[in-house]
């Protein structure tokens, strides 16, 4: 006897990037030219899976991603996660600039539902397309039970990873995917899951910045150390307007002193300077080789700088003084 059941369901929001991209004579390719439902119908199985409702929220490329996008994938994922209806949501999304989009909807989605971003790093028309099998794997894990309450994820090369955690790390390659300091969140093989151990941090229900407010996104920049490094742009930043500032720092989150005294000064003007690191693992920690507490600075423990501007924009959108500030880099 064959026991029919109701199939679960997905929304899927599209916004471009490589997973939808078509290659172009002469060897490039151009992202975001397909749309959902082409990349939806080159997926083998995938109507077994769930039953998929599709939106088009935006067709770009993943550099292109700002607030305005952020705000708009933010509220159209939430009214898809309160319909009592929907399972799941999957976002279609460019790999350069996915693990921003993930951490900013980690923090702002008011969910326990799952929420996969998925992307590819070969175009949809190219030999071995990798988007195929990393959009099943995304509809599989969207769907699953097992997936909730995990916050937000990412899914690609068969890998699950948790928003907070993952990072691009190679121009080209599938596997550039990675999870530096934490490690994987499970992984994903042709629709069957293998979760590891939860998230560590708050996330989506938890957190204190979901829902989205409607309180504008303040300008953040970061800021890129290295040898030799001058104090022109960050004096540049604050002159342009920013309210923060990340720093990605030498090693644990150093700059050279001519950069310290400039960023000190801007924590003098009001805006807030959080140290990271550009070595892309390991914690930036306070009072080390820089006397933080003297200064004024915050630091980014484990996030990347991309990711600490992220919070950031947040924590300052609260209008959160800066003592709050650093705790919620050791809260999310
Ligand atoms: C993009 O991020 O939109 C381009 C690169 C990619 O999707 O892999």
């Amino acid at each position: 006897m064959s026991v029919s059941r109701e199939l679960p369901r997905i929304t899927l929001l599209a916004t471009g990037g490589t997973i939808a991209g078509a290659h172009m004579a002469g060897g490039g390719y151009a992202a975001a030219a397909l749309s959902a439902e082409a990349l939806l119908a080159a997926v083998p199985g995938l109507a077994e899976l769930a039953t998929i409702q599709v939106e088009q929220v935006a067709r770009i490329g993943s550099p292109d991603m700002d607030d305005a996008v952020w705000r708009k994938l933010a509220e159209r994922a939430q009214a898809a996660l309160d319909d009592p209806a929907v399972t799941g949501v999957v976002i279609t999304h460019g790999t350069d600039t996915m693990e921003e989009t993930a951490y900013f909807l980690n923090l702002v989605l008011k969910t326990d539902k799952p929420v996969v971003l998925v992307g590819a790093m070969r175009p949809a028309t190219v030999i071995s397309a990798d988007g195929p099998i990393n959009l099943y794997n995304a509809v599989a894990v969207a769907a699953a039970p097992v997936a909730r309450g995990r916050g937000v994820l990412v899914v690609a090369n068969d890998e699950i990873h948790f928003a907070r955690e993952v990072a691009k790390t190679n121009t080209t390659q599938v596997g550039t995917f990675k999870s530096p300091n934490r490690g994987l969140a499970g992984l994903v093989n042709r629709g069957r899951l293998h979760f590891f151990g939860p998230t560590v941090r708050r996330h989506t229900q938890t957190s204190e910045f979901a829902p989205l407010s409607a309180a504008p996104l303040p300008r953040v920049d970061i800021i890129y150390g290295h040898a030799g490094m001058r104090r022109d742009l960050i004096d540049a930043a604050v002159a342009a307007g920013a309210q923060g500032l990340v720093v990605a720092g030498v090693g644990a989150g150093n700059l050279p002193a001519g950069a310290l005294a400039a960023c000190a000064e801007a924590v003098q003007r009001g805006v807030v300077v959080v140290r990271s690191s550009r070595t892309g693992g390991g914690v930036v920690e306070r009072n080390v080789e820089i006397d933080d507490d003297r200064v004024g600075f915050l630091v980014a423990e484990e996030l990347n700088p991309q990711k600490a501007r992220v919070l950031l924009m947040l924590g300052l959108a609260h209008n959160l003084p800066a003592a709050a500030l650093q705790e919620r880099f050791e809260l999310y």
